[in-house]
């Protein structure tokens, strides 16, 4: 099979839902494929890793946006994402960036461990009444979505009663960060942002009357101090924020309990000794990573791997690839929480390097251990349900029963 045949495939509904394989036959080519005129599909733990930090490799600015998709100016979705942090280079990206990293450090983060604990314990509550007499409960309703939004929402200053609303409007925009979308999906994603940026344009007006101590009143006074953050980018870096703050946590949670009771002597160790949850929650990450790939291009010629990729290159980085790199983790589809060093690269790295990875790590290895102390009859109850998503690798469903709490 050769690159654009594996590439293909891997765009295939069941290649979304089990990719592991096309990443097998891109890698057959090499860590950094030529898969298409200007494409390349780079497998290679170092080599993605290079490109995500080199300053050449870059997110595609308006111009080339205009050149590949010229209707991203009337669609509300991709707008409002290009517009975020996320697909903004320097110096807009660090400008940015730098406004709502205050809210990210590693201190901030400690100090919110004892909020995540005492939500994480609600919400097992929940799902061990939800389950009560043996009858099988989505985990993700109950507990791997409410969780990551609870915690963003309080980060954020959205009011507890609103939680409910964004599973949906969030499930639809992120379709936009799939490497291939029909009109319908753009569609959704389009109603979905809509949506979200409705509601953010009320939160905002309601903290400009009158300020709160949350993440959203500091975004406002930057804008309103000056020229730091113009009206589109305070919109768009709160859904972003809110988006990218529990889609791929939400995502987290669910691949890592289907992997956790896939592997019941690995879950066993982790209730008796929970303290070895950071290592395990970066298995986990390395093993089924909630964030897949991202894209870039390149604004010079750049040399990787060995292969020369000229200016105006199209980069598909695939982190879940690069992080069951042999080259870099020996017998990489083994789930193993005794590794020396997983090092995924499911935040990214560089420039863009998840802001959140603190925030994420910190919910798992708290949520981990919690459920499977408290829950110790937690089994799969039935074939779970992956949604046909490439890029934010999920579940739609996952149902478990909770046998009797502890
Ligand atoms: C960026 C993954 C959780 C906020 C990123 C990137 C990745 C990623 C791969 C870089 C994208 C790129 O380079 O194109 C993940 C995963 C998470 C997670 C796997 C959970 C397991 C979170 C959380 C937040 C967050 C909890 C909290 C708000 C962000 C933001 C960016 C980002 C704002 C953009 C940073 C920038 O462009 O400078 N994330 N993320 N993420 N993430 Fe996360």
């Amino acid at each position: 099979m050769d690159a654009a045949q594996a590439l293909a495939s891997l765009m295939s509904p069941e290649g979304r839902v089990d990719p592991y394989p096309a990443y097998e036959w891109l890698r057959a080519h090499g860590p950094v494929a030529a898969a298409g005129p200007g494409l390349y599909a780079v497998t290679g733990h170092a080599e993605a890793d290079e490109l995500l930090r080199d300053p050449r490799v870059q997110v595609l600015d308006d111009n080339l946006r205009d050149g590949v998709m010229p209707q991203w100016r009337d669609s509300p979705a991709l707008a409002s994402i290009a517009r975020s942090m996320l697909r903004t280079n320097p110096p807009d990206h660090s400008r940015m960036r730098r406004l709502a990293a205050a809210a990210f450090t590693p201190r901030r983060i400690a100090g919110l461990r004892d909020v995540v604990t005492a939500q994480a314990a609600e919400l097992i509550d929940t799902l061990a009444a939800a389950g009560r007499d043996g009858r099988p409960v989505d985990f993700m309703t109950h507990f791997a979505y409410p969780l990551p939004v609870g915690v963003i929402c309080a980060l954020l200053g959205v009011p507890a009663a609103d939680r409910p609303l964004f599973r949906r409007w969030a499930a639809d925009l992120t379709g936009v960060l799939e490497p291939e979308l029909t009109p319908d999906e753009l569609a959704s994603a389009d109603a979905g942002a809509t949506e979200l940026r409705r509601y953010f344009t009320e939160l905002v007006a309601a903290r400009r009357r009158r300020p709160a101590d949350d993440l959203t009143t500091a975004l406002v006074q930057a804008h309103d101090a000056g020229d730091r953050l113009s009206a589109e980018e305070l919109l768009a870096n709160l859904v972003i924020l809110l988006v990218a703050g529990f889609e791929t946590t939400t995502n987290l949670l669910g691949n890592g309990l289907a992997v956790l009771l896939a592997h019941p002597a690995a879950a066993d160790a982790l209730r008796r000794h929970p303290e070895h949850a950071p290592a395990y929650v970066d298995e986990l990450l390395r093993y089924d990573s909630p964030v897949q790939l991202t894209t870039r291009t390149t604004a010079e010629a750049v040399r990787v791997g060995g292969v020369e990729l000229p200016a105006g290159s199209w980069l598909l980085l695939l982190l879940g690839a690069a992080n069951r790199d042999p080259r870099r983790h020996p017998d990489p589809d083994r789930f193993d929480p005794w590794r020396a060093a997983p090092s995924p690269l499911s935040f990214g790295a560089g420039p863009h390097y998840c802001l959140g990875a603190g925030l994420a790590r910190l919910e798992a290895q708290v949520a981990f251990p919690l459920l499977l102390r408290r829950l110790p009859e937690l089994v799969p109850a039935g074939t779970p349900r992956r949604r046909i998503r490439l890029t934010l690798r999920g579940y739609d469903n996952l149902p478990v029963t909770v046998g009797r709490p502890a």
